[in-house]
């Protein structure tokens, strides 16, 4: 199959806000690392001197997307084909990690599905694939990498969740559903394996653009009309949202563990907001 289609844009002109060695000797298992937002959490990483591995179920854009970021950034990328829904999968891709490279510090659980959907036409086969994606996928290979490694080493585990539940966005519930539930599973894991020296966190970006996620849920709303319920009128890009996780896997928030970063630009805080904002302001 030709890997041309699969073609995931670089961030060339990064600008580096932590020290440039951050991750050295360090390497994360990214699922969903193939694309979208994902894709470049591992590129930032690997700016930052991070072997990685990325996972999800089309090994011919993984294998473009890792020649791509290893060309980039002159470190390691191993692409692994597996589903987060199979269990035995994860565990093949957690052990090929862990043979090439004897270590993961870091887990993102990045896999998701969606797409628009009223809750009364959504059929029962497709809550539960989302859920099976996201949530079980997220609880999945959670368990296999603290099984595997974190156990006894430690680490840091980051889930990307979103803001529809938040608010109850419409031809969500699907989303809003597994989100939630991987919010809850946060805080139960981050009780759990803080012992054993495991942070687990989970940020919610709102929407990103350049991204799948984007294209699936803008519907009809144009740009102009997502920026008005945005408090800072900015919305976010792929490189925001791994500038801020950066930032979480490292030493710099060694005191986070169970919480919710909603990286958002205020938008969550919304719906009045919304309304106000067509309304011009007064003259002071
Ligand atoms: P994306 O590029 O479509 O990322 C989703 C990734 O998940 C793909 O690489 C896909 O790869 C993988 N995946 C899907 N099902 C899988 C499965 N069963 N097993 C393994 N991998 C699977 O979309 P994105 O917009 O960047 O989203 C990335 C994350 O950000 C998601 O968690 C999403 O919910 C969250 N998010 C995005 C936005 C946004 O505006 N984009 C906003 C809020 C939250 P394969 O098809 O190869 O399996
Ligand atoms: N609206 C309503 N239902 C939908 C749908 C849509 N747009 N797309 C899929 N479904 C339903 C299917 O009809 C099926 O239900 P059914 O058996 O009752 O007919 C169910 O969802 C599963 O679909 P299927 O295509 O078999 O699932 P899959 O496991 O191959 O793919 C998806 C999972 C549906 C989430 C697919 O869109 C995907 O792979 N997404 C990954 C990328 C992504 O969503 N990125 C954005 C992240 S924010």
């Amino acid at each position: 199959m030709s890997t041309e289609k699969f073609v995931e844009p670089l961030c060339y002109d990064y600008k580096y806000l932590f020290r440039p060695d951050l991750l050295k000797g360090k390497v994360a298992f990214i699922t969903g690392g193939g694309s979208g937002i994902c894709f470049t959490i591992a590129e930032i990483f690997m700016r930052h001197q991070c072997d990685t591995v990325i996972v999800s179920r089309n090994l011919t854009r993984l294998q473009a997307s890792s020649k791509c970021l290893e060309n980039a950034t002159g470190q390691k990328c191993l692409p692994v084909k597996a589903d987060v829904r199979k269990p035995e999968e994860i565990k093949e891709a957690v052990i090929k990690a862990l043979q090439e490279f004897q270590r993961i510090d870091i887990l993102i659980n990045g896999a998701a599905g969606n797409f628009l959907c009223p809750a009364a036409k959504l059929s029962f086969n497709a809550f539960r694939t989302v859920m099976d994606i996201d949530t079980m996928g997220t609880f999945n290979a959670s368990k296999i990498v603290f099984e595997k490694y974190m156990t006894d080493h430690g680490g840091v585990i980051v889930n990307i969740t979103s803001t529809q539940h938040i608010s109850g966005v419409p031809m969500q519930c699907h989303v809003g559903a597994a989100k939630s539930a991987i919010e809850a599973l946060t805080k139960h894991l981050a009780v759990e394996w803080g012992p054993n020296n495991v942070r687990i966190m989970c940020v919610a970006p709102g929407p990103v653009e350049e991204t799948e996620g984007y294209r699936r849920l803008a519907g009809p709303a144009s740009k102009e009309d997502i920026l008005k319920i945005i408090p800072i009128r900015k919305i976010g890009t792929r490189c925001d949202i791994a500038n801020i996780i950066l930032f979480v896997v490292s030493e710099a928030a060694g005191l986070l563990t169970g919480s919710c970063i909603i990286a958002d630009g205020g938008s969550w805080m919304g719906m009045m907001s919304a309304v106000f904002n067509q309304i011009p302001p007064p003259k002071l």
